[in-house]
């Protein structure tokens, strides 16, 4: 059996209306692209849908991860779509689209991949998660719960193929390191990380005698960490293989019962629940959001994409998108106060530098009590609060 790989990569081209939606032409140009490749013998298979206003590409072939041709593929989709999106002044046409030009892969040029090379099991059964208004750490609860909480995954006490647990691979995106975390005697040590959603974020997990074939993957893109500056946000998307030895598909569905909350409502400055929905419902409005996730089902037959199927559209998920109204409803009443708005660490990779600047001039200093503490330097004043911490200061 040759290997097949599995590429979801997605970007946002340009939002219709606003940042909500996807404009039906950019779905039908990008279907009419991945037709194209798979006649071309480029893709076994592909198949393109949205979350919110971005579009994901799911798709099967034979050059591996990080390939040149499926990459420019993908680089050369979006920037077709761009010119879609830009006839139909879209907004923020292109948005994703960071380099000006393809320079060999996708990845720190703006769009967001997620990408396995797996030998297909005799029925392979995975999940493609993709979420918008939010950013690649909103995966960290989820996939702590997959595959290291026996109260959401009964496999990890009941199915001897489970039992050992899994390696989780956990990247730092500020200092650009990564460390492997085995689980369940890492937990703690694992926590003490992820639980630091916006600089921690899982990026792979195997089983703990292959750390060769992932398991799951994520995207782990932060367009402003790339770009410097506040340009939307980084709405992830990731894989999660399932069944024999590996979550069941509705153990990998079950921590989306429970919303919790994440970064990344409305301007990137916010946190919102993440609700699940359909993929008809993929659609954020109210105060551009909240934050949500669908999820597609697959099983893979000789590397052909046999799905989707919507996994979250189900109606065991109403009451878990009613529960996330109501956490939606509790955060807005915060308005711009945190933990509505983001801590101000966070803030320094939105619009708010540029306000702090406007009033920078206003600050002056107050005599201290002598024996005070020195506040921390530039706190509110525009000044150091705003620019990038130094590496390694919240470790
Ligand atoms: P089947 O027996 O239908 O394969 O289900 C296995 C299972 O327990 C999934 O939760
Ligand atoms: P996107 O990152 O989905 O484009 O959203 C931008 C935003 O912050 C809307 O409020
Ligand atoms: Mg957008
Ligand atoms: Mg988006």
């Amino acid at each position: 059996m040759s290997a097949i790989t599995i590429s979801a990569i997605k970007a946002d081209v340009g939002g219709f209306v606003g940042h909500s939606a996807i404009h039906p032409e950019l779905a039908a140009e990008a279907t009419r692209q991945v037709t194209l490749a798979i006649e071309h013998g480029l893709l076994v298979d592909g198949t393109v849908n949205a979350c919110g206003d971005d579009v994901n590409l799911v798709m099967t072939h034979r050059h591996g991860v990080d390939a040149e041709p499926i990459h420019r593929f993908a680089w050369d989709t979006f920037v077709e779509l761009t010119r879609v999106a830009k006839r139909l002044h879209l907004y923020g046409a292109g948005q994703d689209l960071l380099a000006d030009a393809f320079s060999g892969n996708v990845r720190g040029a703006g769009p967001g991949v997620a990408e396995v090379e797996i030998l297909e099991r005799p029925s392979e059964p995975f999940i493609v998660f993709a979420a918008d208004k939010t950013s690649p750490g909103a995966w960290n609860l989820p996939l702590y719960e997959m595959f290291c909480d026996p109260f959401n995954t009964a496999g990890l006490v009941i199915d001897a193929h489970m039992h050992d647990g899994f390696t989780l691979e956990v990247h730092d995106l500020i200092d650009h390191r990564r460390a492997f975390f085995s689980c369940p005697e890492d937990i703690y040590d694992l926590l003490a990380y992820i639980g630091t959603t916006g600089r921690f974020v899982i990026k792979h997990v195997f089983r703990r005698d292959n750390l060769d074939e992932p398991v799951a993957v994520t995207s782990t893109s932060r367009l402003s960490l790339i770009a410097g500056r506040y340009v939307g946000k980084d709405d992830p998307i990731m894989i999660v293989r399932c069944q024999s030895g590996l979550p069941a598909v509705g153990e990998a569905l079950e921590p989306f019962a429970r919303p919790h909350y994440v970064s990344g409502w409305m301007r990137g400055s916010h946190n919102g629940p993440l609700m699940p929905c359909a993929l008809d419902d993929a659609h954020p409005s109210r105060f551009d959001g909240p934050p949500r996730v669908v999820a597609m089902g697959f099983q893979l037959a000789d590397g052909r994409l046999v799905g989707p199927r919507d996994m979250l559209g189900d109606v065991s998920f109403d009451r878990a998108r009613r529960q996330a109204l109501e956490m939606a409803d509790h955060m807005r009443r915060n308005g711009p106060f945190e933990p509505g708005r983001l801590p101000m660490e966070d803030m320094e990779y939105t619009t708010m530098p540029e306000v702090a600047e406007r009033v920078h001039d206003r600050w002056e200093p107050v005599a201290e009590p002598a024996t005070a503490q020195a506040p921390a330097a530039g706190a509110l004043a525009g000044g150091a609060a705003f620019q990038a911490p130094a590496a390694g200061a919240r470790d």
